[in-house]
């Protein structure tokens, strides 16, 4: 008898050029298991609005992730892909399990904190974001939810509110598992730290090979360590044990840090190139047609899981 495959949901944020962190940390694992779960991915845009306020940048970035999602693997034959703004049970999950939870619990969120530390508006839609991540995973059932390290919290947030609205209403919602990957948990910008939009320290996940060069070339570099550490951490995202050793162990190398950027764009531009010809032929239209093809699929899912929300919430008349 053939088992019904699980369930994986994830998201990005159309706030940005995506750059190889998201891929690492998070993309790679939605290629990775587009065969062995049912996979529902979306374009998290009314999350990018925490934070992102003109409107032709929005729709920039959002026609941008598309591109880049199918570019990079994404094959909407075998996945849902979809914009969250076209699901409007997103919004409206949010809002049930926004009258669940408190307060002080939203206050324990790292990433809320962080974000306002860095001076980021600390306005009503960021300080609620989780319980909308929460809706957008809790919506489709879902068993396994692949992200970086820096979500966490967010997925832990996301069971948390299942357990709650269970609680109060009875079984409704799965509560869902983080899938991280260690080793890529955190991949490092070029300056060692966290690589993040908002720390200007990205290699663009479709960058040209100007934009490759430019950001190797500004990896920090320490000249007193026995290997430039930064650029090692980024390197070997690409490379295996042997791959590696032929560079960091080679004595002709070692020291002439130059040399070693230089391999490093040399992998970087083998790794991207392939991806920006597949992105280069993918038309606004055929974006477009895709994205709304997924989003009509991911509203019927949606759709079914808020009527039965609506009727134990007791709104339904
Ligand atoms: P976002 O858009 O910031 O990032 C997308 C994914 O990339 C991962 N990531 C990283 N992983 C490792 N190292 C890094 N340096 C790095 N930078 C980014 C993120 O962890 C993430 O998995 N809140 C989410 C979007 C979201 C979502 C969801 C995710 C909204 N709803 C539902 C999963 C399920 C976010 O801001 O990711």
């Amino acid at each position: 008898m053939e088992t019904a495959k699980k369930r994986l949901f994830s998201g990005v944020q159309p706030s940005g050029p995506l750059h190889i962190g998201n891929y690492f940390g998070a993309l790679k694992q939605w290629l990775d298991h587009q065969e062995e779960y049912d996979c529902v991915f979306s374009v998290v845009d009314y999350h990018a609005l925490t934070s992102l306020k003109d409107p032709k940048l929005v729709h920039e970035y959002t026609l941008s992730a598309i591109k880049d999602l199918l570019a990079i693997g994404i094959d909407p034959n075998k996945s849902i892909l979809f914009q969250q703004s076209r699901v409007s049970e997103h919004t409206e999950l949010a809002w049930i399990l926004d009258c669940l939870v408190t307060v002080p619990f939203l206050e324990l969120s790292h990433a809320y904190k962080d974000k306002v530390a860095k001076g980021l508006e600390a306005n009503a839609g960021l300080f609620t974001y989780p319980m909308l991540m929460a809706a957008d995973i809790l919506l489709y059932d879902t068993d396994v939810v692949p992200v970086g390290e820096d979500q966490r919290q967010h997925v832990e947030y996301a069971r948390e509110a299942a357990a709650k609205f269970n609680n109060a209403y009875t079984q409704t919602f799965k509560e869902p598992k983080e899938m991280i990957v260690k080793n890529v948990a955190i991949v490092p910008g070029t300056d060692g730290k966290k690589m993040s939009k908002s720390y200007g320290n990205t290699i663009p996940l479709f960058a040209t090979k100007e934009e490759i060069t430019k950001a190797v070339m500004s990896i920090v570099t320490d000249s007193s360590g026995e290997r430039p550490e930064n650029v090692f951490a980024i390197h070997k995202l690409f490379l295996d044990q042997s791959g590696l050793d032929k560079i960091y162990s080679n004595p002709t190398m070692r020291g002439k840090y130059k040399l070693i950027k230089e391999a490093l764009i040399e992998d970087l531009e083998k790794f991207i190139a392939p991806m920006r010809e597949k992105r280069a032929n993918i038309s606004d239209e055929e974006a477009v047609r895709i994205i709304n093809e997924g989003s009509e699929k991911a509203k019927a899912l949606a759709a079914a899981k808020m009527a039965e929300v609506r009727s134990k919430v007791g709104v339904a008349l």
